[in-house]
């Protein structure tokens, strides 16, 4: 079963935790994790004149743009985005919404999927964020998956993490590491959606 974690990052930070999505999903037998990026939409002049953002994209460099066929090959999907005044970025949003042909088909009914996010502050729309697409994905028909509290570290985290999905705080300067916690649930967050994505197809 093929485990597709599509996401954006401008800075780096989210491109980070899906990596540590699709290292709990690989601790599931049978279970291939399928990183993919999305379409920037900024102009290429912004990212140019910005040294941070340039780091943050030159890391993302060899990560392929996800497909439609991605979409349809996947057992079960992660989302992953930063926060933009307490809600999902344009770029993944802009993904989402071209979604529409395989929609019809029903293609993504019945398929598990969760949501993780980054944002600079603590306070600064987590849960708006993850509660904001969860409503995209029920209406693509999908099973939503968070992080339940036998997970210990949601009792223990400083930083990001929530029953609603893998949280982190980047900081104002967006250099924050991904910290022990949040790393955790990361984990947690891809093997239980490679489970749950393995039960529910049968694989
Ligand atoms: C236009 C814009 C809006 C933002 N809005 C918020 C916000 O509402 N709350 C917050 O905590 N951080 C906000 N941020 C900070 C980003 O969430 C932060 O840069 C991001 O989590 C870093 O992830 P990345 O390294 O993957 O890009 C905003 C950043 C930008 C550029």
């Amino acid at each position: 079963m093929k485990l597709l974690i599509v996401y954006y990052s401008t800075f780096g930070n989210v491109y980070k935790m899906a990596r540590l999505v699709a290292e709990g999903a690989s601790e599931v037998k049978g279970v291939e994790p399928v990183l993919r990026t999305v379409v920037e939409l900024m102009p290429e002049s912004l990212i140019e004149s910005r040294p941070d953002m340039k780091a943050g994209k030159q890391m993302q460099r060899d990560v392929p743009l996800v497909t439609l066929e991605d979409f349809k090959e996947a057992g079960a999907i992660a989302f992953g985005t930063p926060t933009r005044f307490g809600n999902v970025s344009a770029q993944l949003k802009n993904q989402i919404d071209q979604l529409s042909s395989l929609w019809l088909k029903g293609e993504f009914e019945g398929k598990p999927a969760g949501v993780f996010v980054s944002t600079a502050s603590l306070h600064g729309g987590q849960e708006t964020t993850i509660y904001t697409l969860m409503a995209s994905l029920l209406h693509l028909g999908m099973i939503v998956v968070g992080v339940p509290y036998s997970v210990q570290e949601l009792f223990t985290t400083a930083g990001g993490g929530s029953p609603y999905g893998p949280g982190h705080i980047a900081g104002q300067d967006n250099l924050r590491a991904v910290d022990k916690e949040e790393a955790a649930i990361c984990r947690v967050f891809g093997r239980r959606l490679a489970r749950i994505g393995k039960q529910l197809s049968n694989a």
